[in-house]
């Protein structure tokens, strides 16, 4: 730190021209992320709840309020009963904070989970964190979770199980119903990460929306990860986990020595109100009818972006479920590669070896339309 402070212009100046490296979303070439670019609703009410701590509630009851609104719209969508959940720093969190619930729920020695070999690569470092021994469960040809397997994966010492709706790397959705029935019938806690899927399915056509069951209506889902910072179009950090019933809270519960809370229940302890607010906005501003539009055109480009891509003669790893389009080329590594150096961030995914592209809502159809003109150019 400089010993004299510097003027505002000056220091605006800087920040501009540091700013100005990063990648904009608007410029339509982030094709790897699950976060987009926020709604300009959230931008403005991110800004006004800048000062409000949730770590220390107490003096901030409106913020508090605020969040237990959020939460409330979140069960209502994904039809949960309770109230029992937090607005966390993301999916990492919601996910830390679901499987400590399970683990203490439980209270065996040497506590195993059940992941499919799809889970987001959090549990790695959940597991590690918790002391839980992951089992890794098949996987079937579409990539999703086989009940079967994981259901052979227990033991006397399981104590969850973990089903995904919407994989980051394909965007797969896990049967969950099998699983919750796997679940239900050796009575331990199914966890369904649904980071992506939380705020993609419950908009989608009925048709599509019925083959996901995923929330829940099925029994043995106990907790959900469902995350505003990524389809739900708000500001960093909007993580979210919900729990089916109240009493998980106690297993998740730390007292405060000397804070306006007694009890904290987030892994993150000062947090701010401020993304939960742009969430609130967001909710508020489009309603389910602006989010059903916004996923409809999310999708329409991602069934012609991976139409296109067949077009090509590439292959695509599977039909899309949600908004992730995966495939691959002769050499998918170099393809991704030149595709970086041209200023596309795509992903590549080593595990799948192939290319992985995100139709997020700052995409729009010309976005496409020009990556595949690169695309097309790059294979002749
Ligand atoms: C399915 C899934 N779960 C969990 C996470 C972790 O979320 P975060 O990066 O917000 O911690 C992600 C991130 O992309 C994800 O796709």
């Amino acid at each position: 730190m400089e010993n004299r402070g510097r003027n505002r212009k000056e220091i605006l100046a800087k920040l501009r021209l540091i700013l100005g490296n990063d990648a904009k979303y608007e410029d339509g070439k982030i094709l790897c992320s699950m976060c987009t670019k926020p709604r300009p609703i959230a931008e403005i009410a991110h800004q006004m709840f800048l000062c409000s701590n949730l770590g220390d509630s107490g003096l901030f009851p409106g913020s508090r309020r605020l969040e237990q609104e959020v939460v409330r719209k979140l069960a209502d969508l994904l039809n949960g009963k309770s109230k029992a959940g937090f607005i966390v720093s993301g999916g990492t969190e919601a996910n830390l904070l679901a499987l400590l619930a399970a683990r203490d729920w439980l209270d065996v020695s040497n506590p195993e989970v059940v992941l499919p070999e799809s889970a987001h690569f959090s549990f790695d470092k959940i597991c590690n964190l918790l002391k839980l021994k992951p089992v890794w469960a098949e996987l079937d040809n579409t990539f999703r979770a086989v009940p079967e397997s994981v259901e052979r994966c227990i033991t006397d010492r399981t104590v969850a199980i973990v089903g995904t709706a919407g994989t980051a790397e394909l965007g797969a959705v896990d049967p969950i119903r099998g699983l919750s029935e796997v679940a239900l019938a050796h009575g331990i806690h199914l966890h369904v990460d649904a980071a992506l899927g939380g705020l993609v399915i419950p908009f989608l056509k009925y048709a599509e929306r019925d083959a996901l069951e995923f929330d829940f209506r099925l029994g043995g889902v106990k907790s959900i990860t469902v995350d505003p910072h990524k389809m739900g179009m708000s500001t960093v950090p909007a993580g979210g986990i919900l729990f089916r019933k109240r009493a998980f809270l106690d297993h998740i519960k730390t007292e405060t020595p000397y804070l306006s809370d007694e009890t904290q229940y987030t892994f993150v302890g000062t947090r701010s109100a401020a993304s939960v607010a742009a969430t609130w906005a967001v909710f508020e501003s489009l309603g389910r009818e602006g989010f059903t539009k916004t996923v409809g055109r999310c999708m329409a480009l991602t069934r012609l972006l991976a139409k296109n891509i067949e077009t090509l003669n590439l292959k695509l790893v599977v039909q899309p479920t949600l908004n992730i389009v995966a495939f691959r080329t002769s050499n998918s590594k170099e393809t991704a590669e030149i595709l970086q150096k041209r200023g596309w961030f795509i992903s590549y995914v080593p595990r799948l070896d192939c290319l992985r592209i995100v139709i997020m809502p700052h995409l729009r159809r010309q976005h496409v339309q020009t990556f595949l003109a690169d695309l097309s150019k790059m294979i002749q």
